[in-house]
């Protein structure tokens, strides 16, 4: 992960504009928030997917980077005020904290936008075709938009404070505001590698059961993780009386269910040889994981 982390760090340096170019500010914000240090879990997820089906990895780089300025985008937005209201975020002060409101949105649209630049920059048909760059960006787009990562929000936002929280709303947060955009990096990187029908149906399974797990163990470490290791507010959940698996069904439960995700997405990789093993070990990070 180490390795990958430098390997996707680098590549964003390259992407984002210097604090030097004007007008400053907005660059300093984005990179403010890029280069605070979050795990890289995402681009490092379709890097190994790649590699799962027999690709190389560094060609997805562009793509693993896209969706990493995707995600840093949401963050920034679901700190700020008018929605979870968070001081602390990778170890700093939250974007609008240091930039203020206007800034911070900005930086947020701005880091959304330069995903789809580095997405549709023509150096990319020399490695790939047309077509392909085309499904790689329809997917990244339905992921992060209203059928997606955006709806997921809206429900989130929607279900605070609400006592007869269903099962099924409480499902479809969890799988829309973190599931669908980690599901995609994966897929993308299986697609941009060639993947077969039969390898992508694998890849989609695994992210599929992963996503949901990571955002369960992201609601368990709410209770009872600390800000040293997560690097953001704790605790912050149940002030805001969120929709949480926690809070419906319990901790013992909760952690049950994020193992049986775990276990299943172990499942779906069974076809695959020895280049599923970083899949796998990531899979393993992802429920296990304190920060
Ligand atoms: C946090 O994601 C937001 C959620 C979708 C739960 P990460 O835990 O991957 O955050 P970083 O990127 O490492 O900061
Ligand atoms: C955030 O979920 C999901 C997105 C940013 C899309 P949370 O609100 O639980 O994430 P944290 O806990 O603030 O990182
Ligand atoms: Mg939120
Ligand atoms: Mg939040
Ligand atoms: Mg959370």
């Amino acid at each position: 992960m180490t390795q990958r982390r430098e390997l996707v760090d680098r590549a964003l340096e390259h992407y984002i504009p210097k604090e030097s170019k004007y007008p400053y500010i907005i660059h300093q914000a984005m990179r403010y928030s890029v280069f605070a240090g979050g795990k890289r879990l995402r681009p490092i997820l379709t890097l190994a997917a790649a590699e799962a089906v027999g690709g190389n990895p560094e060609s997805v780089l562009f793509a693993a980077c896209a969706i990493e300025l995707i995600h840093t985008y949401s963050l920034i937005h679901d700190d700020l005020p008018s929605m979870d209201n968070d001081d602390f975020r990778r170890n700093k002060p939250t974007n609008h904290k240091i930039f203020g409101e206007n800034i911070a949105i900005l930086a947020g649209d701005a880091l959304l936008t330069l995903a789809f630049e580095v997405l549709s920059q023509p150096e990319n048909l020399k490695t790939f075709k047309a077509e392909t760059l085309l499904s790689a960006i329809h997917e990244i787009s339905l992921a992060a938009g209203t059928l997606g990562m955006i709806g997921g929000q809206v429900m989130d936002i929607l279900s605070e404070g609400k006592r007869d929280l269903d099962p099924k709303t409480l499902e479809y947060i969890h799988t829309h505001k973190t599931g669908k955009l980690l599901l995609a990096s994966l897929r993308v990187g299986a697609l941009l590698a060639n993947a077969t029908a039969e390898q992508l149906k694998a890849i989609t399974e695994y992210g599929t059961c992963i996503g949901l797990c990571f955002q369960i163990v992201d609601d368990i470490l709410d209770v009872e993780g600390t800000t040293e290791e997560t690097g953001k507010d704790v605790r912050s959940d149940a002030a805001r009386e969120k929709a949480t698996y926690p809070a419906l069904y319990g901790l013992e439960e909760s952690k049950k269910l994020a193992q049986e995700l775990a276990k299943k997405a172990q499942q779906a990789l069974v076809s695959f040889g020895e280049s599923a093993q970083p899949l796998r070990e990531l899979g393993e990070f992802i429920v296990s994981r304190t920060y």
